[in-house]
């Protein structure tokens, strides 16, 4: 158990306060607003990350909470947001998975200007698929994000999904001085070069978990949503069997993960059915074993004692409603490749990197740094309508969740094998040496944004452009 020192101590404490209590704290549900139109302002806040009000950490926050509120609204149906800055820096709120007009994307430069301090931006799109996504800034961050500045998104199905009961868990990480306030110097190259900006404090939905509360047999779906910076998790339910029915937002085919982790690179989403098969009164650990020798509890499931809501816990497998994504034809699809390139060798040399200037990364030898920019020039070109099979290759000694902007693809094969159960997804994990072959139709048109979402990595290089149809600007 490492990593997570803070919350250690502060679980410790618990203990010791709580001992003998069979109650537990539940989480802090965070504010949700439902509905087509929303307004959120940003700005410097105060949260309670730790549980302790006068330890509380400066952040930034949209609506003044973190993560900012879970904003709830309907499957194809229009919904405008109002973003207010009250920063004293430019931001824009990316969608984050939402297939919308580049427009709408948050990209600066691209995609609008950036909202500066005192100004706002309206935001209006149609969600075209139902499922999980989130919003974060696209300018500035690294810190933007580092200090708060994420929330769930949720468009829901056209009828509601049997389920007894949602859970959103928004999972942050945070690198925490002991006195609770965030640790300066964002953009470290060193870091940036090798693992990213990888905290010491996870909190979900806020606060530093210390359980949920869940009746036995119950049907309970966990939407999981990695907002971190940097960190990798590895998710896995102690004595529980969580059935995967949607990633990225998209609904797969409903299947138990391998080895029974929840693997959630930065920016990626898993939906999850769990029956409550545990006993009541009884905890069971919610672990993260990603990193080696770093493996933590990050929360737990806390049975009441109250009977089982059901005498049998369910058993057949819920299956979300298909989204309408375009198919790709992949006899027709053209193929195109992307190799990753750059970072930190163990030894502590740059590969294949010389002459990069300030970049770390590279996509196919072209290192864009920063958050996005005007006059950005594409890396590759698509034709409007037509399908394409990306050949993703990690030519890095560091695993990548690539994401893509303004599409989700089909996840066709690792290394070769196919990937079973139907999986699409926005942004897509590639260990280091491993190649990826996703596909998708170019029916979305602009300049979209393909990069890696450890941030550290992202504005060091490893991104690039892919326009989609004609000219955006040139
Ligand atoms: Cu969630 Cu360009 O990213
Ligand atoms: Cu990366």
């Amino acid at each position: 158990m490492g990593t997570n020192h803070i919350g250690l101590l502060k679980r410790r404490a618990l203990l010791s306060a709580g001992a003998g209590a069979a109650i537990v704290g539940l989480q802090r549900p965070r504010p949700s607003q439902a509905g087509q139109r929303h307004q959120i302002h940003v700005a410097p806040g105060l949260a309670p990350l730790t549980g302790e009000r006068r330890r509380a950490t400066d952040v930034w926050t949209y609506g003044g909470s973190v993560p900012g509120p879970t904003l709830r609204v309907r499957q194809g149906e229009p919904v405008s947001i109002v973003v207010e800055n009250g920063l004293d820096q430019d931001t824009t709120v990316h969608w984050h998975g939402i297939r919308l007009p580049i427009g709408m994307d948050g990209v600066p430069g691209i995609s609008q200007p950036p909202i500066r301090p005192g100004e706002r931006f309206v935001y209006e799109f149609t969600p075209p698929d139902a499922g999980t996504f989130w919003y974060h800034p696209h300018a500035n961050t690294l810190e933007q994000l580092g200090r708060g500045l994420a929330g769930a998104l949720i468009v829901e199905e056209r009828s509601p999904v049997p389920v007894d009961r949602e859970l959103v868990w928004t999972i942050m990480d945070w690198r925490l001085r002991p006195d609770g306030q965030i640790t300066r110097g964002f953009g470290n190259r060193m870091e940036a070069a090798m693992s990213g900006r990888i905290g010491n404090t996870v909190t979900i939905n806020g606060v530093l978990p210390t359980g949920e509360r869940v009746r036995g047999s119950e049907r309970v779906r966990i939407r999981l949503i990695n907002a971190a910076l940097a960190r990798i998790m590895a998710l896995r339910f102690e004595d529980h069997r969580p059935v995967i029915v949607a990633v990225d937002g998209q609904p797969c085919d409903p299947h138990e993960p391998k080895d029974g982790r929840l693997l959630l690179g930065p920016a990626m989403r898993i939906d999850v059915v769990v029956d409550m098969q545990g006993k009541p009164g009884h905890r069971y650990r919610v672990m993260d074993d990603y990193y080696e020798a770093r493996e933590y509890s990050l929360t737990e499931l806390s049975y009441e004692s109250a009977p089982p809501v059901r005498e049998r816990s369910l058993e057949e497998p819920i299956r979300l409603p298909p989204n309408p994504l375009p198919e790709p034809d992949l006899k027709a699809a053209e193929r195109r490749q992307l190799v990753l390139q750059g970072g930190m060798m163990g030894g502590g040399e740059m590969m294949g990197m010389r002459g990069m200037g300030n970049a770390a990364w590279a996509i196919n030898g072209m290192s864009m740094t920063g958050d996005g920019h005007a006059g950005m020039d594409p890396l590759a070109k698509f034709e409007l309508g037509r399908s394409y099979v990306l050949s993703l290759r990690n030519d890095t000694a560091w695993p990548h969740p690539m994401h893509l902007h303004g599409h989700s693809f089909r996840v066709l094969n690792r290394n070769g094998a196919p990937v079973p159960f139907n999986q699409w997804a926005d942004t897509v994990f590639l260990d280091p040496r491993e190649t990826v072959d996703v596909a998708f139709v170019a029916d979305n048109p602009g300049d979209w944004m393909f990069h890696c979402h450890i941030t550290d990595h992202q504005t060091a290089g490893l991104m690039a452009v892919l326009r989609v149809g004609g000219t955006a600007k040139g």
